[in-house]
C-alpha cells in the first residue's frame, strides 16, 4: 500500500518506507505473539513431551539441531507445573540460540519415581558460569529461583569450546 504510493510523484519515499516498516514490525509482533499463544494451547492440550516436540522443531535450522529424548513415559502433570518446566527449557533454548553457537542441542527427559530429571546440552562456546560479576541478564537467575520455589535442584557445567549442560532434578506436581 504505502510503498505503491512511493511509484507516485511527489510522495516521499523515506516517510512511506517509514510506515512499511511499522506495518512490518506490528505483523511481525502479532506473529510472534499467535506464536506463543499456539505453544501454549498445545501445552495444554497435549503436556509437555509434544509441546516440547514442538519447540524443537520451531527452533531447528540447517545451522542447529534441537533433539528431545525421552527416555521413559512423560505423563500429564499439573498445569502450572507443566507452564513452568516448559518456561524454563525455553529460556535454556533462547540463551543457546542466543549465546552458545552451537550446532546441536540435545534436551533429555525422564521421570524416576517423583522426580523429572531434565538435562539440555549443547556443543556451543561456553561460559564461565560461576562468574557472577560479569553477569548481565536475569534469564538463568530465574531458572535457579523457579527450581528452587519448586523443591528441586539446578546443576550447570560449562567448558570452554565445548559446550553447556544444565542438569535439573524437580519433584512432579500431578494434578
Ligand atoms: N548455552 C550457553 N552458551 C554460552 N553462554 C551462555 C549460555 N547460556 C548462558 N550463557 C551466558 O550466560 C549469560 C547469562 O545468561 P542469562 O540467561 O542469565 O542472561 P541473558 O541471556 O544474557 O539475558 P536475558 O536472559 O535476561 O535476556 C549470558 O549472557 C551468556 O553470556
Ligand atoms: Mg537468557
Amino acid at each position: 500500500m504505502h510503498l505503491q504510493v512511493v511509484k507516485k510523484k511527489n510522495s516521499s519515499p523515506i516517510k512511506e518506507l517509514e510506515k512499511s516498516q511499522l506495518i512490518i514490525n506490528e505483523a511481525s509482533d502479532i506473529v510472534r505473539d499467535l506464536s506463543h499463544k499456539l505453544i501454549s494451547s498445545v501445552l495444554i492440550k497435549f503436556g509437555l513431551k509434544t509441546a516440547l516436540q514442538g519447540l524443537c522443531e520451531k527452533y531447528s535450522n540447517d545451522d542447529l539441531s534441537f533433539t528431545l529424548n525421552t527416555t521413559t513415559q512423560i505423563p500429564r502433570y499439573e498445569q502450572d507445573f507443566e507452564l513452568k518446566i516448559f518456561n524454563i527449557i525455553q529460556e535454556s533454548t533462547n540463551n543457546i540460540i542466543k549465546h552458545s553457537n552451537a550446532s546441536a542441542t540435545s534436551i533429555y527427559m525422564k521421570q524416576i519415581d517423583t522426580n523429572l530429571l531434565i538435562t539440555i546440552e549443547d556443543n556451543g562456546v561456553g561460559f564461565n558460569a560461576e562468574n557472577t560479576a560479569l553477569k548481565k541478564g536475569v534469564g538463568l537467575d530465574l531458572i535457579k529461583t523457579q527450581i528452587k520455589n519448586l523443591n528441586g535442584h539446578i546443576q550447570i557445567t560449562s567448558i570452554e569450546n565445548k559446550g553447556t549442560s544444565i542438569e535439573i532434578s524437580v519433584p512432579v506436581i500431578i494434578a
